[in-house]
Order: C-alpha cells, then sequence, then structure tokens
C-alpha cells in the first residue's frame, strides 16, 4: 500500500534523496508518485512535481534545485482514479501547505463539504486532500506558526486510518502523524538530518536507527533536531531501533527479480528462522519469544489465525500442525471478516495473527478486536518493528529478511517454519507427543533446508514444463490434508503474477462440482506425494485423466506407482520432489508452484515484481 517518504537536513539535495527513497518503496504500492520541497532562497513557495506513473517516469519533470527539505508519496489510489491531479502531494488554496498521506479518510465527504461551505476549493477526487484544507484552517491562527497545532487539531477530527508527512513553506520543519498507517523515523548518524518512511528498505541506504511511531503520535523534524508528541500535544520519550538486515539483503543481486531471489534464498531463510530454535542435540523446539508460562500453554483451549492472503494460508497449514502435533482444537479466520462476525472469544483463546510485513490493516484491525475481547495474542511477523509485533503480547519473529517482491514466498516459508516449531514446541509442553516421536520430526526437519535446494537446482525442469502450459487461461489446483493450504497458495501465485485464473481445491471436493470444469482446455495442477493420502488423490489424477484433462502432478521422486498413469502420452508432466517425512511435505511442494507461476508470468511479460493492481503491504481495510 503505497508509500511516504521525507527528508529535511544537512544535505541541499532533499528533492533527489526524497525521489530515491521513493523507488525503494515502489514495491508497496504503485500507480502515481510526487513530491514537494521548498527551495532554498524561495522559503515562500511550495514546489510540486507529480504525475501518474512509476517513480522514474515522473523524476524526468524534476529539474534539480536545491533543496533541505522535501516529502514525497507513491499512491495505491483508493479514492479517485490515477491521475496527475490525483497523485500526492496535495495543496490548500494558499499553497502553503502540502501533505502526503496513506490509508483511507473514512469521513472524508462530511469534511469536504463543511470545509466547501467555509470557502476551500479542491481540485482532486481523493479523500487525501481535506487534509490539506483542514490544516489550512487551524494553521497560521493570529499569527501565530505553529504546523504541529494545527495538524494536531485538523488529524482529531478525522475518521479512518492515516500515515501523513506535512510541509509548510513558512516553517523549516516536516511533521508526520499516524494512525494505522505505519511511518517510521529514520535519523542521521550525526543527528544533522532526518528522514520518514512508511518502510525501512527505504531508510537502509542512509540509516539504521529508527523510531517507528505509535497510533496518535506526531513528529516533529528540523534540521538538527526531532521531537515526538502525542493526541494531547504531550511529550513521547522512544527508544531508537535499529534496523536489522542490511542494504544488501534489500538488493536483487544477480537476479532477474525480486521473487527469483527471495525464491531461492528460501533454504537460508528456514534455516535463519530455525536457529536456536530447533535444539538438534536436544531433540526439540524451543521459542523464547513466546514468553508464555508452562501452565499456561497447557490451558490454551483454542487457537485462532487470523491473516490474509498467503499468510492466511500459512495459518491453514497452521492449524493441520496444530491439531495433529499439539491437539489443540484450530481456526483459521480470514481477518477481514473476523473483526465483524462478534467472535467468541475466552481467556483460553490464543489468537494468532501471521503476517509478513505487520501492517495489513485487516489483521491488525482484528488484532486490536482480538485483545478487547480478552484473547491471548501472538504475532508470527517478518518486519521487526511492524505495528503486529508491536501490539501483539507476544511474539515470533521470522527472519526472512527484506521481502521486496509483492508476491510472497520466502515469507511464507519462514512463517510456516515457525508453525512447525511453535507446534513441536506447544506438543512437547502439553505431552501431546513423544520425545521419540518429536525427535524424530526435528532429525527430518533439520534437513529440509537441504531438500529445499536440491528441488531449486531443477528449476529449469519447471520453467520448461511452464513453457508448455503457460498459454492456459484456467487451471485447477488440487491437494489433500497437508498439502490443501499448498494448492490454494500455489493457486493464489499464479494469479497474482501470471493474472491466470487459478482455483485451488481440496482434491477430494473436486468430484463435487469443480470436474465439470474439466477438460483438454483446463489443466490441474496436482500434489501427489507419497504421503498418506497418496491412493487418494491418484484417483483424483485418474478422473481427469478420464476427462482428457492435463495435469501437472508434484511427486516424490522416485515413484515409479504414477509414472503408470503418465504411460502412453506426454502431454501430462511430473514434477519430483525429495522424499521426506509426511509432515514435511509442504516446504517441497510449494517451492515448484512458486516457481511454475514465476515462468509463467515472465513467458506473458507481466511485472513480476509489481504486479498491476497489487500492493506489498495492504494498509487499508
Ligand atoms: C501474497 O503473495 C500477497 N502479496 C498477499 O496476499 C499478502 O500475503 C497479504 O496481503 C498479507 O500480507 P501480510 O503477510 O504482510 O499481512
Ligand atoms: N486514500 C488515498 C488516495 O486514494 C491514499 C491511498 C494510498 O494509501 O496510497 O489517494
Amino acid at each position: 500500500m503505497c508509500g511516504i517518504s521525507a527528508y529535511i537536513g544537512k544535505e541541499n539535495n532533499a528533492a533527489e534523496i526524497v525521489f530515491n527513497m521513493l523507488s525503494r518503496l515502489e514495491y508497496r504500492g504503485y500507480d502515481s508518485a510526487g513530491i514537494a520541497y521548498v527551495k532554498e532562497g524561495k522559503q515562500d513557495k511550495i514546489f510540486v512535481v507529480k504525475d501518474k506513473g512509476m517513480v522514474e517516469d515522473v523524476k524526468k519533470q524534476y529539474t534539480p534545485e536545491h533543496s533541505d527539505l522535501c516529502i514525497g508519496h507513491t499512491r495505491w489510489a483508493t479514492h479517485g482514479e490515477s491521475s496527475k491531479i490525483n497523485a500526492h502531494p496535495h495543496l490548500d488554496c494558499k499553497q502553503e501547505i502540502a501533505v502526503v498521506h496513506n490509508g483511507i479518510i473514512e469521513n472524508y465527504v462530511s469534511l469536504k463539504e463543511i470545509l466547501e461551505e467555509k470557502g476551500h476549493k479542491f481540485i482532486s477526487a481523493t479523500d487525501s486532500e481535506v487534509l490539506s484544507h483542514l490544516i489550512e484552517e487551524f494553521y497560521n491562527k493570529d499569527d501565530v506558526l505553529n504546523l504541529e497545532e494545527a495538524i494536531r487539531q485538523a488529524i482529531a477530527l478525522l475518521r479512518g486510518s492515516y500515515g501523513i508527512a506535512v510541509i509548510s513553506s513558512k516553517e523549516e520543519k516536516i511533521v508526520a502523524a499516524r494512525l494505522g498507517s505505519p511511518i517510521i523515523i529514520g535519523i542521521g548518524k550525526d543527528e544533522d538530518e532526518y528522514f520518514i518512511s512508511s518502510d525501512t528498505n527505504a531508510l537502509l541506504p542512509y540509516t539504521n536507527s529508527t523510531i517507528p511511531l505509535n497510533d496518535g503520535e506526531i513528529a516533529i523534524l528540523t534540521k538538527n533536531d526531532y521531537k515526538i508528541i502525542n493526541k494531547d500535544a504531550l511529550p513521547v520519550q522512544k527508544k531508537i531501533e535499529k534496523i536489522l538486515h542490511d542494504l544488501q539483503s534489500a538488493e536483487k543481486g544477480e537476479y532477474a527479480h525480486y521473487m527469483l531471489k527471495e525464491i531461492f534464498e528460501q533454504p537460508r531463510v528456514i534455516n535463519e528462522t530455525m536457529r536456536g530454535r530447533l535444539r538438534l542435540e536436544e531433540g526439540i523446539a524451543k521459542l523464547g519469544g513466546v514468553r508464555m508460562k508452562k501452565e499456561e500453554i497447557r490451558n490454551i483451549n483454542r487457537i485462532v489465525f487470523i491473516a490474509c492472503g498467503t499468510s492466511l494460508h500459512a495459518g491453514m497449514l497452521g492449524k493441520y500442525l496444530m491439531e495433529e502435533i499439539a491437539r489443540i482444537p484450530t481456526e483459521v479466520e480470514y481477518a477481514s471478516e473476523f473483526k465483524y462476525k462478534f467472535p467468541v472469544i475466552d481467556k483460553g483463546t490464543l489468537v494468532i495473527a501471521i503476517s509478513q510485513s505487520g501492517e495489513t490493516a485487516d489483521t491488525i484491525a482484528s488484532l486490536r478486536e482480538a485483545k478487547e475481547r480478552g484473547a491471548n495474542t501472538l504475532g508470527i511477523v517478518n518486519v521487526v518493528g511492524s505495528t503486529i509485533a508491536r501490539e501483539a503480547e507476544k511474539g515470533v519473529y521470522v527472519y526472512a529478511g527484506p521481502e521486496i517482491g509483492v508476491a510472497s514466498t520466502k515469507a511464507f516459508t519462514a512463517q510456516i517454519t515457525a508453525l512447525y516449531l511453535l507446534s513441536m514446541y506447544f506438543g512437547r509442553i502439553r505431552n501431546t507427543i513423544s520425545g521419540f516421536a518429536l525427535r524424530e520430526l526435528v532429525e527430518e526437519f533439520a534437513r529440509i533446508p537441504g531438500k529445499v535446494s536440491k528441488i531449486l537446482d531443477d528449476a529449469d525442469v519447471i520453467k520448461d514444463i511452464a513453457d508448455e502450459f503457460y498459454n492456459y487461461g484456467d487451471f485447477l489446483y488440487l491437494g489433500r490434508g497437508y498439502n490443501f493450504p499448498i494448492a490454494l497458495e500455489g493457486a493464489l501465485k499464479l494469479k497474482e503474477i501470471s493474472y491466470i485464473h487459478a482455483e485451488g481445491y481440496p482434491a477430494g471436493e473436486m468430484k463435487h462440482g469443480p470436474i465439470a470444469m474439466i477438460d483438454e482446455n483446463f489443466p490441474t495442477m496436482a500434489i501427489l506425494v507419497k504421503d498418506n493420502v497418496y491412493n487418494k488423490i491418484m484417483s483424483n489424477v485418474e478422473e481427469i485423466k478420464a476427462r482428457h484433462g492435463r495435469f501437472i502432478a508434484i511427486i516424490t521422486e522416485g515413484d515409479e506407482e504414477v509414472k503408470k498413469i503418465l504411460k502412453g502420452d506426454d502431454k501430462n508432466k511430473v514434477i519430483s520432489v525429495p522424499k521426506t517425512h509426511p509432515l514435511f511435505y509442504p516446504f517441497l511442494t510449494v517451492v515448484p508452484l512458486q516457481l511454475f507461476a514465476y515462468f509463467c508470468a515472465l513467458k506473458l511479460g507481466r511485472n513480476v515484481d509489481k504486479p498491476r493492481n497489487l500492493a506489498k503491504s495492504v494498509t487499508v481495510e
């Protein structure tokens, strides 16, 4: 969901710095971009460069000028089409105030009416523009110039979500504020320059010292100082948080796309997430961050996963794990549904929010609902210091590093790694799994990164198959048991980066309707590995074959039995994955599906890292 960047400090190329920061945020959401700055020596005027299109296109309209104060925005439109006029920044009537905004102002219509009655002239169709005129209403009253005070009064009238950065041509400062949409302050190493961003990735080239704002807080940045106040204008003391990963880990390197790099990082990511938590010598899993007493863990009577998209699919796998290994009744809820369904929560309920970004508005809203209803809460999050990481009472960080590709891959694998560890940890505490059985699982778990690497070594096999299948307009993805969530995840990957329609289905359900779609133009991706439902899926594949449907089967290497159904025609394909304990196949079956989606999208000429209409982090409900 869009991006905010801002700079104030010793350099006089503030606009170039902000453009560079914006280009590092484009993966979050992008249909237009813009900056607003104050030129050295021309402090009475705000200069704006903005347009529809990518950052580099908009930057071509900018003539380099000296400036030490600039704000910028990449937009993912919610109100008003993607256009030059609707692009941010938005100005007030006197063109003295410029605002960039992430989020949705839910009461913008009523505010706009009031402001128009007071004579304000609006030029855009966005909700955000009410901010610049509302601040104008409270600014420069009785000749008192106090931008932060005007903003504090203005945001008190807002309903909805915002992350904003604001400048005025009359004061040498930048003011930022947040409610529901991330704002992070970056502090220059000599404390003589300050940055604002909606994401740490944009700060990495400049600083690793950050202060994430909490909801209701306002930051005032000048060239050599910063201050943070709350909604009552009282000062707030905040500790500086260091960004844990380095710039290198956020770069594409020799890969063609971030998504491909992140798919190939998965063996390392699984190892990083296991590190210190999978105790081979003890044959156990242990998670310090969970900070729950053994009694608390034994008293959990229900788990509810709340998440969206790929993270929801991780939660669906988590359900199987928690119920089989830890014997805890578990539900999985779409975060966008959970908050508004009057959820039944009691003190034995553990609500687990799963989120790569830690900023997904639906998941944040549901986490807050769960806390209000008295649930214990735990976050499984990738971005350190993100809202969900800070608001969940307990947490397990997944060390996937920055995930730039909009389609989530390594974060998913890291999330399920954490879920395997957590279910094994709970299972041991609740004595629902024997020490011997646990040791057997732990030993196989430790071999998984190497087995994923073997699949990545055969990526070309998957590319060749994608070259044969990329032109189909529809796909059915089938999986059973632990691999049903993987079928859903594989279908989502194909949809979101190649734009091909794909449906994930529990294989057993296929004969209750979807099989009607099967013919030679409607292929199936079937996860057919040697687990406890192998024979069942084999029948499903036979049913597809009997209706002349083409299929690609993900099989266990060395499985000769499955080759019987392939005899006689080469239009059906198999992708082999190494043998493992049935519990761990999801790690191995998701990787070919990620690669298949990637290679199909490539063949179709899609923008793999920035698919149309999507954003990396959806910070609006
Ligand atoms: C996954 O490929 C998508 N980018 C999307 O479904 C994503 O998983 C979803 O928006 C949740 O994001 P989060 O994990 O950051 O909360
Ligand atoms: N709601 C604002 C708009 O549509 C901001 C959207 C965003 O977060 O990019 O312009």
